[in-house]
């Protein structure tokens, strides 16, 4: 038997597409690389903007003949577009087996179990079509996600998040630093750590409360851990603890994505977002003041109602006065259900695609500075693939040649294209 996965979207839907193979792995499922070797198809879907929720239905659609080929295949659509929108993915698309919203994910082995079983069970008979392996992560094996919580508390007003995903609940201590040992005993050499608002993280131990940069302090430890990272923390739970702990963690990497969406005070306060720009600003310098080459990153939307051209010029200076490595840019996409998308979407396509084009200028320089700033001097990197890795500040590289996928190496810098480092391996 084999399962084939399709993750849409962010580090979440992946991590919870890997998440939702294990129990078909236990059942003795092995990979398939492609829809048609594949006897159950995953689908994990994304819907935080609307583009994202067509790719989901269109992909839905294009199977439509997999499964008319054989009506014994098994199809499952799960993740934030399968929570917001399963009436009418189920309504449009008959042929679906099984819809699971993002809020079930970890109910998932149950569903399987109440749900397919019989259907399964019947395959198992046939015990020749059992491969014997487990099914590898989806993530690459040198790097491992490690799910620390799920939802958020926020209502940021344009953002989908809360109503797919619920409120915020943290995992226990003790099961994170247990996944973690699992991960790296498997061969991880890195972890990603995701949560919605993955910094604040709250929980107890014995020694009592734990807090993000405490649970970081933790993390450190785990034997043959070389890298931690996290994404993505909120800026208002950026504080002394976290910091401290990514500037003594030996692991901890010197790279903080900061989404900050705009840097229009007015604009950031419609949104919801809990800061002002300035208080942005002061939490950027003392990440940098603490972590010294510290890399920031960031996410930013163009077109919020209301955004006037001033408004972007705002953002526009902000950003060449932070001076962010790189950014996610996104055009704003109302979404069913949020606060704004009750208010008029007045900036026009074609003003959201100029202002998104002037943008993505602006961090293409930043970024080919940031990257500039390493030619002639060696950078750590832990090879992902062979001639492929990345910096501790997350900057990808290439080199010619070959090094052990997992091994760290010194890599001389030599020079950069757009988005990439290159250079010889020391
Ligand atoms: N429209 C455009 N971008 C959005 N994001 C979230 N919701 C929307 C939306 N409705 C962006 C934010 C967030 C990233 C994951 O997606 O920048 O940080
Ligand atoms: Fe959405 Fe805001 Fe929560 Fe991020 S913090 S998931 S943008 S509501």
């Amino acid at each position: 038997m084999k399962l084939h996965t399709i993750a849409l979207g962010c580090q979440m839907s992946e991590a919870d597409a890997e998440e939702m193979s294990a129990p078909l792995a236990a059942r003795g499922f092995s990979r398939a690389d492609t829809p048609d070797e594949a006897d159950v198809i995953l689908i994990s879907t994304c819907t935080v903007r609307q583009h994202a929720e067509d790719r989901a239905i269109s992909l839905i659609g294009s199977l439509r003949p997999w499964k008319a080929a054989n009506p014994n295949r098994v199809l499952i659509v799960s993740g934030c577009a399968a929570e917001r929108a399963g009436d009418s993915i189920r309504q449009k698309f008959p042929y679906v087996d099984l819809i699971v919203g993002a809020k079930s994910v970890e109910r998932f082995p149950e569903i399987v179990r109440e749900t397919l079983d019989a259907r399964f069970d019947a395959l198992k008979e046939q015990p020749e079509s059992f491969a014997p392996e487990i099914l590898p992560p989806t993530a690459s094996p040198v790097s491992a996600y490690l799910t620390i919580m799920r939802g958020c508390n926020y209502s940021c007003s344009y953002c989908i998040v809360p109503s797919v995903r619920g409120r915020e609940l943290y995992r226990p201590v003790e099961d994170i630093l247990g996944e973690a040992r699992t991960k790296t005993a498997a061969g991880a050499k890195e972890i990603m750590l995701l949560g919605q608002t993955v910094n604040s993280y709250e929980s107890e131990n014995a020694e009592g409360k734990v807090g993000f940069g405490d649970l970081l302090r933790l993390l450190d430890k785990t034997p043959g851990l070389e890298r931690l990272r996290f994404m993505s923390p909120h800026p208002y739970y950026v504080d002394e603890s976290m910091l401290s702990a990514m500037a003594k963690c030996r692991s901890v990497c010197e790279h903080l994505h900061l989404p900050l969406q705009s840097a229009s005070e007015r604009v950031l306060k419609l949104m919801r977002r809990n800061y002002t720009p300035g208080a942005y600003l002061e939490k950027a310098r003392a990440a940098r003041a603490a972590v010294p080459g510290i890399v920031i990153s960031t996410d930013i939307i163009v077109g919020f109602p209301t955004e006037t051209e001033e408004d972007f010029q705002e953002t526009l200076d902000f950003l060449k006065d932070v001076r962010p490595a790189w950014a996610y840019c996104f055009k704003y996409s109302p979404r069913q259900g949020t606060q704004s998308a009750s208010w008029p979407d007045d900036v026009s396509r074609e003003v959201k695609e100029d202002r998104l084009k002037r943008l993505n200028q602006l961090m293409d320089e930043l970024t080919s500075e940031a990257l500039k700033a390493h030619v002639g001097k060696t950078a750590e990197v832990l090879c992902e693939e062979p001639g492929f890795g990345r910096t501790r500040g997350g900057f990808n590289a290439k080199w010619p040649g070959t090094a052990r996928p997992g091994s760290l190496a010194s890599l001389a810098v030599t020079g950069a294209t757009k988005r990439t480092l290159l250079g010889e391996l020391a």
